[in-house]
């Protein structure tokens, strides 16, 4: 038996970090993807392939790498618990087989992991019958929480059902409906970073500085409702300008870094409406919102000439594909 699935990137155009901390963010699934082919075997084991370099077997809990070295163990891990937790209590008359191919650079805010972990479960849960998206995006979750314990879970929700939406820990996800095609443009600055590291930083700031990160938070939650009406009524100018405000928060809070900065100001002087880091930032990418599709392109080459990659992209409003 074989099943594939697949599941896209994602971009965070409000409300990175804060999420964590019980705001609300607005996210967007984007046109890149992870693919995730499942296979039973007959070899009792779990063997995990991806493209990005890593693959390796479980037998029991006894893992050995057959490629990437000492980093393929970290790299894998939230694979095999996502095929666990897809498998629960079935027990399998053999094996199980993963291969991942992907088109999403990861480490660089860009959500590469959460699609990964959403395109296992489903896979997996398509072997055993299920096809259930919640039932799926939960247990993505719980793989992403390997990762980095303290997962908004923001990524898995935006990439199990794609399009534009707005997502609080606990309220759960509201699709919006933008008034306008938004032309975003990435820009990969090249800096892989660790988001639970990132997260961590965050959190010692907050018990640092109580008194301004309630305030920051607070600012941070007007700007997403104030993007929420922006967004739904099609005002980009103003979308541009929360995303460059929601951008000084991040700078606050310690997240940004001078080469983020630099090209952050690089797109806005290409002619960018806004532009801000996306996912947990140092480093990583930033996303430049232009007016239309026509400016994308000098901002593109605005981000080139600052040393980083353009990476241009379309909404993805499928989410995931079984
Ligand atoms: O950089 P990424 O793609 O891992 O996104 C992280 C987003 C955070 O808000 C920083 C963390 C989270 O769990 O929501």
């Amino acid at each position: 038996m074989m099943a594939t699935a697949s599941a896209p990137a994602k971009v965070i155009l409000f409300g990175e970090h804060f999420v964590v901390h019980g705001n609300p963010a607005i996210l967007a699934a984007i046109d890149k993807r992870i693919m995730a082919t499942a296979g039973t075997i007959e070899a009792e084991k779990i063997a995990i392939r991806s493209d990005i370099g890593a693959a390796g077997e479980y037998s029991g809990r006894v893992f050995k790498a057959l490629r990437g070295g000492r980093r393929a163990k970290a790299l894998i891990d939230p694979i095999h618990y996502a095929v666990k937790r897809a498998l629960g209590s079935r027990d399998l008359d053999g094996g199980i087989e993963i291969d991942l191919c992907s088109e999403i650079p990861y480490g660089i805010g860009l959500g590469s992991s959460a699609a990964s972990c959403v395109a296992t479960v489903a896979a997996v849960g398509s072997l055993l019958g299920r096809h259930d998206r919640q039932w799926i995006c939960k247990r993505a979750v719980e793989s992403e929480r390997m990762i980095h314990k303290n997962s908004s879970g923001a990524d898995c929700y935006v990439s199990t059902f794609g399009g534009l939406m707005q997502y609080g820990v606990k309220e759960g996800y509201r699709k919006i409906e933008s008034g306008k095609s938004l032309s975003i443009v990435i820009g990969n600055t090249g800096i892989r970073h660790d988001t639970g590291e990132l997260v961590v930083g965050v959190a010692k700031f907050r018990a640092r500085k109580r008194k301004l990160f309630a305030d920051l938070l607070a600012y941070a939650d007007e700007i997403c409702s104030d993007a929420a009406s922006a967004l739904e009524s099609g005002e980009l100018e103003r979308l541009g300008l929360l995303m460059s405000e929601n951008q000084r928060l991040l700078q606050q809070i310690g997240v940004s870094s001078k080469k983020v900065d630099d090209l952050v100001k690089a797109c806005v002087a290409a002619g960018a409406l806004g532009a801000k880091i996306t996912g947990a930032g140092g480093g990583g990418s930033v996303i430049a919102l232009a007016a239309s599709e026509k400016e994308s392109a000098g901002i593109a080459e605005s981000i080139r000439k600052a040393g980083c990659d353009p990476i241009q992209t379309q909404i993805d409003f499928k989410g995931l594909i079984v």
